[in-house]
């Protein structure tokens, strides 16, 4: 059995895991960095990667703590190379090398969508072909996946990605960022039919999203409230503007899943931990859906872990002169 270190410093989150070659995580730890930007209004990549380098070694030790492992038990180092902030990324690659060449151990770098597309693959048995929904603050994408490690990129959004719509409309209705995991709670007790939204259609691109004109049409509808019924309807806005996003998702999905013929959906990203999306495409498809474990759909490292053992046991190692790319398309990496 192999313990494999995972290291994720791509965006705001500093975060290191260790998942054995058997698929269990025997540790995760995530320092959200997300309270020291909340006063900008958004990320501020400076003080990301600032943030990144006085806590990677603790988060580190953490995880090897709470693993109550040491150095010499890890077999192989597993690192986010991309895409993301260059400044953040270098923090946990520069890391991630230093500990690779001082133990002599093999070094992986990954990319951060590969994690989240196989986050669902852990502990989970799959079949080929699937498709892969990745619906994140960041990306929304569809790849279709035959064989390990070949991804052909189906669809994606043309605009915002999901979970930014949901993130912005939080904004303009008082949900703190990031605002999904509220809208989804806040849902529960709304009525979704109360507003109607626009199905969106991207013209001569059926498998692609746009989810900007929802979002213009969610906020064109609040103009229109006073506040009192702002406040009265706020369940069933977020209800409704919810549906609206997921019905695109899935009669996108259902248009590829007419053409590609797969055998499983896998939803991942941190959309995925949503249940009314994960319901909603398990009555709409034939398939099964699957999902990524608790803890593993929004950022985490256990899934950069996950994903490089899964490359270093096809592909072998990298050597330590691989770089930082801050976009990096996932189909040719
Ligand atoms: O994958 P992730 O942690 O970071 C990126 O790589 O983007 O995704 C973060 C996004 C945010 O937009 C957040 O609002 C959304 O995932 N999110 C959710 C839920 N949990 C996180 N959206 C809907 N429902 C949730 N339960
Ligand atoms: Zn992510």
């Amino acid at each position: 059995m192999m313990n494999i270190l995972g290291i994720e410093t791509s965006c705001d989150d500093t975060a290191a895991a260790i998942v054995t070659s058997e698929q269990k995580i025997i540790a995760s730890v995530l320092s959200s960095q997300t309270s020291f930007h909340a006063k900008y209004g958004g990320i501020v990549p400076e003080i990301a990667s600032r943030k990144h380098l006085e806590l990677i070694s603790h988060v580190c030790m953490e995880a090897l703590q709470s693993a109550q492992l040491t150095w010499n038990d890890i077999a192989i180092i597993c690192v986010t190379k991309g895409p993301g902030l260059v400044g953040s990324l270098l923090v946990g690659v520069e890391y991630a090398k230093a500990i690779a060449l001082s133990l002599q151990k093999p070094i992986k770098g990954i990319h951060h969508l590969e994690g989240h597309l196989l986050s669902p693959t852990l502990s989970q048995s799959i079949e080929y072909p699937y498709l892969g929904l990745i619906v994140s603050g960041g990306h929304t994408e569809f790849v279709y996946v035959t064989k390990p490690g070949s991804y052909e990129l189906i669809g994606s959004t043309v605009d915002d990605a999901c979970g930014e719509s949901l993130d912005k409309f939080g904004k303009s209705i008082g949900i703190p960022y990031p605002a999904g995991p509220m809208i989804e709670k806040l849902a529960l007790d709304g009525n979704e039919n109360e507003f109607s939204f626009p199905l969106p259609i991207v013209r001569n691109r059926p498998f692609d999203m746009s989810f900007s004109g929802l979002k213009t049409a969610v906020l064109l509808q609040m103009k229109t409230m006073s506040l009192p019924e702002l406040e009265t309807y706020k369940n069933s806005l977020c209800a409704s503007f919810q549906k609206a996003l997921f019905r695109h998702i899935i009669t996108t999905a259902k248009r590829i899943l007419a053409v590609y013929h797969s055998k499983m959906v896998l939803i991942s990203g941190g959309v995925s931990a949503n249940k009314t999306l994960y319901h909603m495409m398990e009555k709409a498809v034939e398939c099964p859906v699957l999902k990524p474990g608790p803890g593993l759909s929004t950022d985490n490292a256990a899934m950069i872990a996950w994903a490089g053992y899964c490359r270093y046991t096809t592909e072998g190692s990298d050597t330590l002169d691989f770089e930082v790319q801050s976009s990096l398309p996932l189909a040719s990496y």
